[in-house]
């Protein structure tokens, strides 16, 4: 499991992705900052790669059917890998996924069902759906192989960075992108680098739990981040905290959706307010902030900002985040 650079395992359906140092981000932070893109992966977001695997992996073991739970990237990703392994796929999402999501999906084949209003709803249904025999649940975060697939991002930076960075940026939903970074983390001997782990007000599942130090469910999704918007993380992601440095921040959508529009103009590239939440971190000063508190070294050579993407979103939806969140 190398990505494109080789491995015994057969072909992974993510690609290796760039690892671009942006200069914008690096004089918001006041350190170099390596963005590292995966937005480009197929279908737009890093959930390709553990996703992927997981499908792989079970089609193997004779799966007959994929369910996934999932109303943005996630589903995606499965809906995309499903036909290529001839596997038929059912993508349960919750009545807060974007059309364009529900179109994408249907166009790739998939048979798409409608369910509650956030993803812990359309997760319960799943469970229901995923009982019919031969069908196999794809968790769209909570599970180790798909933190397996994501952890190749740790490898491939290895192998494209001169040095191991002094930080990675990266937002939490249900947690599956962070225990996927810390056992790469892991693999490659990198435990002592620090993740600052973000999420916006309103989908800060993982610092409630960080705060409380045992898993919290949150009585509902607010945010407009609604691809991170899991009730309630993994447990994988809270044991991760006793196992390396993690710094929990969350800051608001306003600042998420601004991020998305001057990442746009520095970067030409257009992101979720999932993924604008890390680039917040960066272009907002937090980066100055958790240093001045002593949560983060004063000596980062540089900072890795895992750019997570998100294929649910185009110009008139971004006008329509401002306009709901009352921006000009
Ligand atoms: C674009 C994007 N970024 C971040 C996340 C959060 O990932 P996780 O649920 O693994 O924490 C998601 C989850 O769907 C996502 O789609």
């Amino acid at each position: 499991m190398e990505g494109q650079s080789g491995g015994c395992e057969e072909r992974p359906f993510h690609v290796v992705t760039p690892v671009l140092e942006s200069m914008a981000l690096s004089e918001a932070a006041g350190t170099r900052v390596y963005m590292k893109l995966e937005n480009v992966q197929p279908m737009g977001s890093f959930k390709i790669r553990g996703i992927g695997y997981f499908c792989q992996q079970v089609a193997k073991k004779g799966c007959q059917h994929f369910v996934c739970s999932s109303g943005g990237n996630a589903g995606l990703a499965a809906a995309y890998v499903a036909p290529k392994l001839g596997i038929p796929a059912t993508i349960v999402v919750p009545g807060s996924a974007a059309p364009s999501t529900v179109k994408k999906l249907k166009k790739l084949g998939a048979e798409v069902e409608i369910f509650g209003k956030v993803w812990d709803d359309a997760n319960t249904r799943a469970m229901v759906r995923a009982e019919t025999d031969g069908w196999v649940k794809v968790h769209p975060f909570d599970h180790p192989l798909v933190w397996k697939g994501h952890s190749t991002i740790i490898k491939e930076l290895r192998d494209s960075l001169d040095a191991k960075p002094g930080a990675i940026v990266l937002s939490v939903g249900g947690g599956g992108l962070l225990a996927g970074v810390v056992s790469g983390l892991q693999e490659v001997g990198w435990m002592d680098v620090p993740i600052v782990a973000v999420e916006t007000k309103g989908a800060d599942s993982f610092n409630a739990a960080i705060k409380a130090g045992q898993l919290i469910t949150l009585p509902d999704i607010t945010s407009v981040a609604k691809c991170l918007g899991a009730k309630r993380v993994a447990q994988r992601a809270l044991d991760c905290a006793s196992e390396c440095s993690i710094v929990s921040h969350v800051l608001d959508d306003v600042e998420a959706v601004e991020a998305i529009e001057r990442f746009l103009d520095d970067e030409r590239m257009l992101v979720e307010p999932a993924c604008g939440a890390s680039l917040a971190l960066l272009y907002s000063g937090y980066i100055q902030r958790l240093q001045e508190e002593g949560r983060l070294s004063w000596q980062l050579d540089s900072i890795v900002v895992i750019v997570c993407g998100g294929s649910g979103i185009h110009m008139e939806e971004l006008q329509t985040l401002k306009r709901h969140l009352r921006m000009k």
